[in-house]
């Protein structure tokens, strides 16, 4: 049994993440500002006596003692999420991951597992992505807050193993999504189901053509779980995603396919956003050959156990 430290932990992977860790034997501290995480998430786990909860922002330092193994998941994911406060943002990953660091440091160097995000890759020359390629950010525009911040935050952890030894593991996560999500965060997956099921027209930015690989949290919290104990110490980074290429057209029709019921209308209404990556899609060969990982779960079973979620909410 561990004692381990999830930042951010009151958001949607936080959530899940933590649940899989509990179910372990472990003894977690989940620790969130609520920024863009629910109190509700983490509701089910107070009464577990190996739970326990701090609200803290990690752009401040903390104090704690005893941990074993870091997870540091605290930033907002979602574009209106973390283009509400860009510079708080900013700070979420920068001044977060500094802090994050120097506690693993005071903790006897333990190791700190970082997710960082397949948007260090910005709107992408070459698809797949693999690890190598070293992207196309726009490093002044809208999204840079998070974007960029994520590139400062590995140069760090990088930084912190060259100069101290930290144990460091850098994971680029692809699109997620699953339950826990927040309904209202403007994620494209939680906005369609929330859609359809409020019978409220399916809105598609720009006309659709463009394309997200989308990976459903099971696989990635069990990647997340091979990446923290891999017994090669690979630091990464590591793309942690589904392959499966669909573009957002395609996404909208399964979800109004597995609505049957719902009568709302597939429409093209807005422009797509500054900067939205055209192309997303990753090549976990490096993720398949170190961690023996892939992910099991196809888009249609993914998103059927989101819907039934998703029914719960709203
Ligand atoms: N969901 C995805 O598809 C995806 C893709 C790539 C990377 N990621 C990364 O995974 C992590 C978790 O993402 P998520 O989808 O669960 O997002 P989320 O917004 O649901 O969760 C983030 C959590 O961090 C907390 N937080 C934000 N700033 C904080 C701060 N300064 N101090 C303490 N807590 C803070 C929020 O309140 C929230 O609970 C993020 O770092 C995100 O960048 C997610």
């Amino acid at each position: 049994m561990k004692t381990i430290l999830v930042t951010g932990g009151a958001g949607f992977i936080g959530t899940n993440l933590c649940r899989y860790l509990l179910n372990q034997g472990n003894h977690l501290i989940c620790l969130d500002n609520l920024y863009s995480g629910r109190e509700i998430n983490i509701s089910n786990f107070k009464s577990n006596p190996n739970f326990k909860f701090i609200h803290h922002d990690i752009t401040q330092p903390i104090d704690l003692t005893g941990i074993d193994q870091i997870y540091n998941l605290a930033c907002p994911a979602s574009p209106p999420a973390y283009q509400k406060n860009p510079i708080q943002t900013w700070k979420s990953s920068v001044f977060g991951i500094y802090n994050i660091l120097e506690l693993a440091r005071k903790n006897g160097n333990i190791p700190v597992l970082h997710t960082s995000t397949s948007e260090v890759y910005g709107d992408p020359t070459e698809s797949p992505q693999k690890e190598s390629y070293r992207g196309n950010v726009n490093p002044i525009g809208i999204r840079s807050c998070y974007d960029e911040g994520k590139r400062a935050a590995e140069s760090l952890l990088f930084d912190y193993f060259r100069q101290y030894q930290t144990p460091i593991r850098v994971v680029r996560i692809f699109n997620t999504y699953g339950p826990y999500m927040d309904p209202l965060d403007g994620r494209v997956v939680s906005n369609f189901i929330v859609q359809a099921l409020k019978n409220e027209d399916i809105t598609i930015y720009g006309d659709g053509s463009q394309t997200r690989s989308f990976q459903y949290i099971d696989d990635l919290i069990f990647g997340l779980d091979k990446m923290m104990n891999n017994s090669q110490d690979f630091l990464g980074p590591i793309n942690i995603g589904n392959p499966n290429e669909f573009t957002i057209n395609q996404l909208a029709n399964i979800v109004k396919k597995l609505i049957p019921q719902s009568s709302s209308k597939i429409i093209q209404a807005q422009e797509l956003p500054q900067d939205d990556p055209k192309q997303r899609c990753p090549d976990i060969s490096l993720a398949k050959k170190i961690l023996n990982w892939e992910p099991l779960t196809n888009l249609e079973t993914g998103i059927i156990k989101t819907i039934e979620y998703f029914k719960t909410q709203i």
